[in-house]
């Protein structure tokens, strides 16, 4: 098989933002550059591509990024590349700066548009996992996520606080619209009561009768983290169903929203976001496309584009057994 030669690359990020990316890019236009490639920033995610707002990058460009959260290339929704005519465009634009290559930082869904158009107009691409939530088949990780979780984490133990200094039942939501990651792990590590997330059913009627018989042995502070797409709605909804069940209950609900999406990333994550930057233009060298670069095991490991989607773990009984055991 003859390898067609990359010469040029475009680096883009697509998708709710997460902290790392930029550590990504960063990592992403450094290898490049290393290799000789030229790389060219491509701004707003598609709608960039689709605009043709796209700027060549050097090695100073990404200087003083790898701890700044947020993205330098911006992100956001791109209906138009949905269209055909509107990948067109983006071929054009990219064809017209001689690109022949590209590395694309998000979720699922970007990477699904990378894969069509991909297939339309042979341009390599690939992905690195870029999101808080963690839910991306194929690798172990995700860069955002162990940021994300650690503020979490941080904003509950503050929450604890005043729970305890009150004696309060506290409902705190986290973000996850799909995915209990982050409540899972931030509720284990703030010693949650309960949590609640998409993957696990909850027993409602099991939820009230462990409170209510908390609420007898005198244990009034209890934690309850929530993901926001939770089967009983979001944090107010749930506090609602408490109230009805345990008026007697001191109940407060704190929402931690896009706090969590911000900030510094973590020392893990910008570890993680430059080894996947790395290998990201590696693999272009090498003819390995329209992977995700991820990591499984503590390895990288290379997932068909079209392969990581989504993904609802089974997020066991198991955990949800411990937080029981652990909360009484
Ligand atoms: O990045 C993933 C995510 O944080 C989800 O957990 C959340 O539901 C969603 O993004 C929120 O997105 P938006 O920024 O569009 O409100």
């Amino acid at each position: 098989m003859t390898i067609k030669k990359v010469t040029k690359i475009g680096v883009l990020t697509s998708g709710g933002d997460a902290p790392g990316m930029n550590a990504a890019i960063r990592a992403v236009v450094r290898t490049a550059i290393f290799h000789d490639l030229e790389v060219f920033g491509i701004m707003r995610g598609y709608a960039g591509m689709v605009e043709n707002d796209i700027q060549e990058l050097n090695s100073r460009s990404v200087a003083n990024i790898i701890q700044r959260g947020g993205t330098i290339l911006k992100t956001a929704r791109c209906t138009e590349f949905y269209e055909y005519e509107g990948r067109l465009k983006a071929y054009n634009n990219l064809k017209e700066k001689g690109i022949d290559g590209l590395v694309i930082i998000g979720g699922d869904g970007s990477f699904k548009g990378a894969q069509r158009f991909s297939n339309e107009f042979d341009i390599p691409c690939i992905g690195l996992p870029g999101t808080i939530d963690k839910d991306i088949a194929g690798s172990d990780v995700t860069i955002g996520f162990d940021t994300a979780v650690n503020t979490a984490v941080e904003a509950i133990d503050k929450i604890r606080d005043t729970m305890d200094a009150h004696d309060r039942l506290f409902i705190v939501e986290v973000m996850g619209r799909d995915a209990g990651y982050i409540a899972l792990h931030s509720g284990i590590a703030t010693g949650a009561e309960n949590i609640l997330i998409p993957e696990t059913k909850t027993d409602i009627e099991d939820l009230i009768f462990s409170l209510t018989e908390k609420e007898k042995r005198k244990k009034l502070v209890n934690l309850i983290v929530v993901a926001e797409g939770g089967e009983y709605g979001d944090a107010n909804e749930l506090a609602k169903i408490i109230k009805a069940r345990i008026p007697s209950a001191d109940t407060r609900v704190c929402i931690l929203g896009h706090i969590q999406r911000g900030g510094a990333p973590s020392c893990e994550d910008r570890l993680i976001a430059s080894h996947m930057g790395y290998y990201a233009v590696e693999s272009l060298l090498i003819g390995r496309n329209n992977v995700m670069v991820g990591v499984v095991n503590n390895k990288i490991h290379y997932t068909p584009l079209d392969k990581a989607v989504k993904q609802k773990q089974k997020i066991g009984q198991e955990w949800m057994k411990i937080v029981k055991i652990l909360a009484s």
